[in-house]
Formats: C-alpha cells, structure tokens, sequence
C-alpha cells in the first residue's frame, strides 16, 4: 500500500534503490525516478504507460547544475533561467551524454527545471543526481494537483508520495526551446507568454503545431481528458439550452447559473482572478468527472494570460472526445 508522507530520507532511500517517488511541484504532482539510471526511468514510462518516445522533464536543485546536463546554452536562455527558477519554466537544451537517451525519447535535447516547491527542493539537495518526472497521471488523463489525486490513480504502482500540499500554480510548466538562439513557445504554463516576452523583448514565437509532428502528449491535440463528455463554450446559457441532457455539470469562470438540467456547478473564481482558475482547474475538472454526469459544459477563458493556459488545456480536454467520436464514425462508414 502507498504511503503518503514528509519524510524526505524515505524518499531519499527509495529513489536511491532505483524506484518511484511522486512529488510535489508548484505545477502539478511528478512521478519521479533518477534521471541518470535508466532502468528508474524504464520504470517512469511503465507506470504511467506512456509511449517511450515522449521525453520527460529533467528536474534539478539549482541553477548552477544546469551546464552539468545541458550545453550550447543560449544566452537568452541563461537570462530566463536566472530570472524564472526556482519556477514552472522548462527549457529545451542540448543535451549533455551524461542524460540517458530514454529520458529524452532519443532526441538531443532535454527539458530541464528547477522547481519552486520547498519539500521536492530539499529532496533534490540530498540526493546526488537529477530526478525525470512527468506529471503523476496516467497518459492522457488530467494532471494531479494534490498528493491524494496521485494516490488515487498510482496509488497500487507506488511506494511512496511526497505529500506538499495542493500545489500552487496548478498548471504544468512553460516549455520553451531555441532555435539558432532564438525562443521558441512549445507550451502554454503556469508563466504567461506576456511575461516572458517582457525579459526577451520581442514576441515571442510560437512552434507552428500544423508543421511538426506532435512533439509529446502536451502537443497532442488530446490530453489533461476526463473520462466524462465535456464541450467547452463562450456562452453557457446557450449550451445549456441546445444539449438534450439532462444531468449536467457545469464549470464556469466566475458566474453561478441555477437550470433544472444543472445538477453541479462549480466556479474557478468569483474574483475572475486567472491565478485562482489555474488553480482549481484540474480539481476540479477531476470532481466533475466522479460526479456520474452526461456532459460537463466548460466556460472558456478571457484569451489573455493565464486564460491562454487554462483555454489550452480545456481545448484538449474536450478534444479526446471529438476525436474518439469521429474515429468511430469513420469506423462505422466501413
Ligand atoms: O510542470 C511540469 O512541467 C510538470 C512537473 C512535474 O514538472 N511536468 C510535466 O511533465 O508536465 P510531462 O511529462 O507531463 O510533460 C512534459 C512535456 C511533454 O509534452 C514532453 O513531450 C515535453 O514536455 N518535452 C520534454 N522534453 C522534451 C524535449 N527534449 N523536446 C520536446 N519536448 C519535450
Ligand atoms: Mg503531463
């Protein structure tokens, strides 16, 4: 049976014996193993079931270790690394040999971050090599914002569990890669593009989805998906008159709606306030998807900052259902 706790030095002794720990961050839960032993991270991909091609973030203490994994660092990246970590900035850098080529699915660059969460910062402090985490979920599923929801779902896979709390940002991490020195957005996160275009002055780019080929499940058109349907819309009230459900959830941003096909309602901020959003997001997507519903009907977010983020991850959210019921249609034509 998991275990869920503080106790640094258990996680410590079980990382070291090349097993899993989950981990808190300040963005979502890790399922972490060490970064430099292949067979931990063969084990990362097991339990997750996620496709071996898809590379994991590299998580390390501080700032100063990155030239230990990473080289040709551009210099904006030092300057954003200096300026975001500890924080959910992931950077995409070429890798050391040192990195094991299954943390990075055979490409020759690694995400690294330092994370901003005080219980997983000591952890990397104590032990003598980087931790591989990709969020605590199983592939495809929405992420885990406490230590619970990754009990829930790994809990008969693992051993043991940080226990940090809810986590802060309640988003993944800002990926950003380079190309020939310049920054390139690979995913929205808990930084907003408007902040990392004030530190490098100019806008910034946006990797062209419809020219590459998914990079990894955040690229994917599906992901962070609740088993339950779910739409997401500008306007609830019409939603909530076209679909012919009657047992309904509905997340909206800030406005309690009282309907006879409504049976939960639940807000992300009365405030409006995009950080509280970001927050609750994943939990709450998770309660609605317990909540034996017909449809959850999603209210989409104000398109600037934050609202970016969470628009992006409902996107995907809804988008596994529209695919899967567009691949069974095309079945049925044959
Ligand atoms: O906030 C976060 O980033 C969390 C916490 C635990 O740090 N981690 C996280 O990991 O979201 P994961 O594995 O769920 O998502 C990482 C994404 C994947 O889409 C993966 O494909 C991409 O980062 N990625 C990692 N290394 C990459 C690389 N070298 N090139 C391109 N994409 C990369
Ligand atoms: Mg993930």
């Amino acid at each position: 049976m998991v275990k869920l706790g503080t106790d640094i030095n258990e996680a410590k002794r079980i990382l070291q014996s090349g097993e899993l720990v989950g981990i808190p961050t300040e963005t979502v839960y890790g399922l972490a193993g060490n970064a430099l032993n292949p067979s931990a991270v063969k084990k990362i991909f097991d339990v997750k079931e996620r496709p071996n091609y898809n590379p994991l973030i590299v998580h390390i203490g501080e700032i100063s270790q990155l030239k230990k994994y990473a080289c040709q660092i551009p210099s904006v990246a030092q300057v954003l690394a200096e300026k975001f970590w500890p924080g959910p900035l992931t950077l995409l850098l070429n890798k050391q040999r040192l990195v094991p080529g299954i943390v990075t699915g055979g490409l020759d660059t690694v995400g690294i971050r330092v994370p901003n969460h005080p219980i997983t910062l000591a952890l990397l402090k104590t032990i003598d090599f980087p931790l591989a985490a990709p969020s605590a979920n199983p592939f495809g599923y929405i992420s885990p914002t406490t230590a619970r929801h990754v009990k829930d779902q790994l809990g008969d896979k693992i051993e043991y569990i940080l226990d940090g709390g809810p986590c802060d940002k309640g988003l993944e991490s800002t990926i950003i890669g380079f190309a020939d020195g310049k920054p390139i957005l690979y995913r929205l996160g808990a930084i907003t593009v408007e902040r990392i275009e004030k530190v490098i002055g100019h806008p910034l780019e946006i990797q062209d989805k419809a020219n590459h080929r998914p990079l990894g499940p955040g690229m994917l058109p599906y992901h962070y998906a609740p088993i339950t349907n779910a739409v997401l819309t500008d306007d609830i009230y019409h939603a909530i008159a076209q679909t012919n459900v009657e047992n309904v959830g509905l997340i909206s941003v800030s406005t309690e709606l009282f309907h006879p096909k409504v049976r939960v309602n639940r807000i992300l901020s009365l405030a409006n306030d995009l950080e509280e959003a970001g927050k609750k997001l994943y939990s709450t997507l998770r309660y609605m998807d317990n909540q034996d519903l017909d449809l959850i009907i999603i209210e989409r977010m104000p398109d600037f900052g934050l609202g970016k983020t969470i628009n992006d991850r409902l996107e995907k959210a809804v988008a596994r259902k529209e695919i899967k019921s567009m691949l069974i249609d095309a079945s049925k034509s044959y």
